[in-house]
């Protein structure tokens, strides 16, 4: 199959969507497609490299939003109808709120309404499902009242793309997820997936139930259940 596959900017469902990506793409083709927040928060969270290692090739190409123009001219492949699927996963509540209203004005967005044009078969997996808390992962954070504020940072100095203002704060834009400044901190101050709960708002939660009425769309809750379907 030619699977097409969107991540928008979500921490939460990430690292089971990048796991179900490559198990598909052991037997499909699969081209991916990254908005700008997606390709930040992949980083952010040590994942991009796991998806630059299973794409390369025709229609197993990574496309990022910020090597695409405003036109997003690749977006016509679907509406020419050369994908089997399109698998959106996760997808943001921000990606959710357009899709409803019949807004593409970015990479994924366009792919979606594309995709409708196409008839071609679209899962989305959005973040906000239900009312209430849903417990969610955090990339590297430095906890300050850990932080022992050392004269010379073993984290910051160990950091490969100095990320790291000691005793401040991880910038994130700058951050590749890698970890190593959590294993040199002797102080334990970096933690990784640290876990919170985050509160679902009813506009989202109202955008995805429109979500339901798309015609060729299906949703999802879990990427895990493309599993199944393919
Ligand atoms: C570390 C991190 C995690 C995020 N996780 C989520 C998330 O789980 N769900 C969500 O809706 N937005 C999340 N965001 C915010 C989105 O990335 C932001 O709204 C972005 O503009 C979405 O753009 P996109 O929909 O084009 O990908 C996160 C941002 C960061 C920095």
């Amino acid at each position: 199959m030619k699977i097409a596959w969107g991540i928008t900017g979500a921490g939460h469902l990430l690292q089971d969507s990048v796991e179900i990506l490559e198990m598909l793409s052991m037997d499909h083709k699969i081209t991916v497609f990254l908005s700008r927040a997606g390709e930040e928060v992949l980083k952010m969270y040590g994942l991009f490299e796991r998806i630059t290692s299973v794409t390369g090739g025709y229609y197993q190409e990574l496309v990022t939003e910020a090597e695409q123009k405003s036109s997003y001219p690749i977006a016509g492949r679907f509406s020419l109808g050369k994908y089997d699927l399109l698998v959106v996963s996760p997808t943001t509540s921000n990606t959710i709120g357009k899709i409803v209203n019949g807004i593409a004005d970015t990479l994924i967005t366009n792919i979606i309404a594309q995709a409708g044009k196409g008839r071609v078969k679209t899962y989305v997996i959005p973040v906000d499902l239900e009312l209430g808390n849903i417990e969610t992962v955090l990339p590297s954070k430095l906890e300050l009242e850990i932080c022992q504020n050392c004269e010379t940072c073993e984290a910051a100095a160990a950091c490969p793309s100095t990320a790291i203002s000691p005793g401040v704060e991880i910038n994130l834009l700058q951050c590749q997820g890698c970890g190593v400044c959590q294993m040199a901190c002797s102080f334990d101050a970096i933690k990784g997936g640290k876990k919170i709960k985050i509160h679902m708002r009813d506009v989202d939660i109202r955008n995805t139930r429109k979500l339901y009425e798309f015609e060729d769309l299906e949703v999802l809750r879990h990427p895990l259940e493309i599993k199944n379907l393919i």
